[in-house]
Order: structure tokens, then C-alpha cells, then sequence
């Protein structure tokens, strides 16, 4: 933390360092990749049509085979999602073909067409790419075949006719409000003084990533207006901050550039990231750089991995956002039998998943901001997501 007034001689060679860094080939690492199209917050309330709830695939017939697309298996999450997904829905009697991407697009087009070849009545889809598969959403959906977006929201297509996921904004609000209190930055305010942050923020093909940054900046913008934080690399919106396929690498090597090109003089306080697969990054990063316990930055993180959740246990990552995917995968098992036998499911939004061309039916599930305090009690003792044993408690 530093007074104001240094805060902003610094800034003033700030921005001398940033002309240099930006022309002086800090290499393609450090730019930020921009959005692309269709990476925009969909409109609230605009005009596309609410999708309609569609007929039964099969009500009279038990079972049937489910296609399940996941993005990676590079991060724990979409692991254990998964495998929730073919547990739960095989204990229904389905057939589940699960398949993993690997964060490659064409990859995930591929076998969602083979899914559709080989006799999917349902796909469950989170996509790597969420716009990316509007050719193959419309091949099922002339097949007949239902789909339901998977904690990622499928964008641009009208072939989607239910989405199970977290209050994506809220995620980011939750963030944002962590920082705010851990740090006291009303206190901060009235005294004065400020903290230096830095954004590491999700994928610009997913729409979660738009709303979570949304959330953090609902909380964390005025302090950034009024010099209780400062960025010092400047990058604060969305396209300066997002990471393409929420790569941790990407991540790390960010963090390394602007703890070389911004923070030589003054530590960085606080490394507001989106995901804990960043904080890994991030934390790598600081380590590199030689920073001790003794001014290890507050981190925030998304997922509550093990490994996050172990980190934050020894102190190397401060917090993350618990979303429970056994909790998710329940909704949407639910959605896959509404779809195939005309069930109801619990849907609680029908206003704010607006895909570009219909606004789709949700269920969004609670996020929880871990840290150490309640971690245990939260993620071993209320939800049973990982025992004592798997923490090292
Ligand atoms: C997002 C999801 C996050 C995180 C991220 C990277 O879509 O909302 O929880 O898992 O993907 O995998």
C-alpha cells in the first residue's frame, strides 16, 4: 500500500514505461488478445425470442444414449463435471458418450458430429468456443436432436433449449466484493492511501468471462475511478484483460512481463484473476520474481480446485469462488430428462441468457467465495466436494 500522492508520480512514468513496453517489442505475449465478435455481453432484454420448450425425444422409452461435450481435461473442473454428468445420467439408465475437446474447436465440432452420426437422442454441450458450433447446433437440431448449454452459454444459435450454470455475474461480484473487504478499500479511501491491482480475466469466446468481468468491475470500477486502486499497466477493460482459452500460461507470462515493466519499484497488491488456473499462473509468476510471504499479493480465483484449494490452505492463493459442479450437474441431468421425456424442469431465469437469437431457459446455481476461514466448512463439511483427507486437513 502506498500513499496517493506516490501512486500518482508513479503513474506519470507509468505511462512513460507502458510507451516502451507496447513499441519497444515486448512481444505478442504481453498484448491482450482482443475480443472477437460475438463475444459481447448479449443485451438484456433485447429482442430475441424466449425458446420454446421442446417436444419429448422419446417419452414412452426408457433410457436412450446422451452425447456429453466438455471443453478440456487441462483443468480439474471439467473433470469432475464430466464425470458427474455420465454417473448421474447412467444411473438413470442412459447411455452417455462423454468426449473431451481438448480446447481445440474443430476437435469438439467433430465429435459432436459423430455424436449426431452415431445416435444421440440429447447433447449436453460446453463449448469451447461458444459461438463456434452454430453448423453443427443446427444439423442436430434438424435431426431432432435436443441440446443443452453446459455452464458455458451457447451463442448464436436457436438450437439450444436449456442452460444449467452459475450466476455468471455474480461470480464476478462476488470477486469484486472479496477484494473490497479483504483489502477494506472504504477504509483505504477515507485514509487516503492505495493498493495496486492487476486483472487477469476469462476467455473472450465465452460469455461467462464478459459477465464475470461485468460483476467485478460493478464493485471494484469506482475505486479504480478514484485512485484507491491502481493498475498500473492500465489494462482494466474486458479486451485488455482477457485471456484467450483461459490459458495459464498466458497468464503466467502476463504476470511475469508486468512485474518486469511495471512493478520493478512498488509490489503488486492485489492480482484479481478469474479462474484458479490463472492464479497458478500468477503465483509462478511471483514466485519467479522473488516474492516471499512477506509481500505475497492478495489472489483471487474461480473453480475451487484442490490444487487452488490446497494453495489457499498454505497461503499462496487468498481465495475462490466455490461452484458446486455435482450441484450443477443435478440441473442439468434434470434437463435431460424434460428434453426426452417431456419432464419439467426447475428452470429459476428466463430473462438474462440471451444468446443473440433466443433467450434461453436457465437454471443458475449459487457461486460461494472460499477462503481460509471457510473452507472447510464450506467445501468439506456443507457440500462433501472434497474430504479433509484430500486437503490435508
Ligand atoms: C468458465 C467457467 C469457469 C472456469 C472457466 C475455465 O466457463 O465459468 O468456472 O471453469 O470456464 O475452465
Amino acid at each position: 500500500m502506498k500513499r496517493k500522492v506516490l501512486s500518482t508520480i508513479l503513474a506519470a512514468s507509468m505511462v512513460a514505461t507502458m510507451a516502451v513496453g507496447c513499441g519497444g517489442g515486448n512481444s505478442a505475449q504481453t498484448d491482450a488478445p482482443a475480443a472477437d465478435a460475438g463475444t459481447e455481453a448479449p443485451a438484456e432484454g433485447g429482442d430475441a425470442a424466449q425458446a420454446e420448450a421442446p417436444a419429448p425425444v422419446a417419452a414412452d422409452q426408457e433410457g436412450g444414449k446422451i452425447g456429453v461435450a466438455m471443453p478440456t481435461q487441462s483443468s480439474e473442473r471439467w473433470i469432475k463435471d464430466g464425470g458427474n454428468m455420465k454417473e448421474k445420467l447412467e444411473a438413470l439408465g442412459y447411455e452417455v458418450d462423454l468426449q473431451y475437446a481438448e480446447d481445440d474447436v474443430q476437435m469438439q465440432v467433430s465429435q459432436i458430429e459423430n455424436m449426431i452420426a452415431s445416435g444421440s437422442q440429447c447433447l449436453v454441450i460446453a463449448a469451447v468456443d461458444a459461438g463456434a458450433l452454430t453448423t453443427v447446433e443446427a444439423q442436430a437440431k434438424e435431426a431432432g436432436i435436443p441440446i443443452i448449454a453446459y455452464d458455458r452459454l451457447l451463442m448464436d444459435t436457436d438450437a439450444v433449449s436449456y442452460y444449467a450454470s452459475f450466476d455468471n455475474e455474480g461470480v464476478g461480484t462476488a470477486i469484486g466484493e472479496y477484494v473490497k473487504t479483504a483489502k477494506d478499500l472504504d477504509a483505504a479511501r477515507e485514509a487516503g492511501e492505495s493498493y495496486t491491482i492487476e486483472f487477469f480475466m476469462g476467455s473472450p469466446d465465452d460469455n461467462n468471462a464478459v459477465l464475470l468481468h461485468k460483476g467485478v468491475m460493478g464493485v471494484l470500477q469506482e475505486y479504480l475511478d478514484d485512485g484507491t486502486l491502481v493498475c498500473k499497466t492500465g489494462r482494466t477493460s474486458f479486451e485488455d484483460t482477457c485471456i484467450l482459452r483461459w490459458s495459464q500460461e498466458t497468464a503466467q507470462q502476463w504476470c511475469e512481463n508486468y512485474l518486469t515493466g511495471f512493478y520493478a519499484d512498488e509490489d503488486l497488491d492485489i492480482a484479481c484473476t478469474a479462474f484458479d488456473g490463472f492464479a497458478y499462473g500468477v503465483k509462478a509468476a511471483l514466485q519467479g520474481a522473488g516474492y516471499t510471504a512477506d509481500n505475497w499479493p492478495l489472489i483471487t480465483g474461480q473453480d475451487a480446485e484442490l490444487m487452488a484449494c490446497k494453495n489457499i490452505l498454505d497461503g499462496t492463493q487468498t481465495a475462490s469462488i466455490f461452484k458446486n459442479t455435482s450441484l450443477l450437474a443435478d440441473k442439468c441431468v434434470t434437463m435431460v430428462e424434460a428434453v426426452m421425456k417431456g419432464a419439467e424442469p426447475e428452470i429459476n431465469d428466463t430473462t438474462t441468457y440471451d444468446n443473440n437469437v433466443v433467450v434461453v431457459p436457465s437454471y443458475l446455481c449459487t457461486p460461494i467465495s472460499v477462503d481460509k476461514n471457510n473452507l472447510q466448512e464450506v467445501v468439506v463439511e456443507e457440500a462433501g466436494y472434497y474430504t479433509a483427507e484430500e486437503l490435508g486437513l
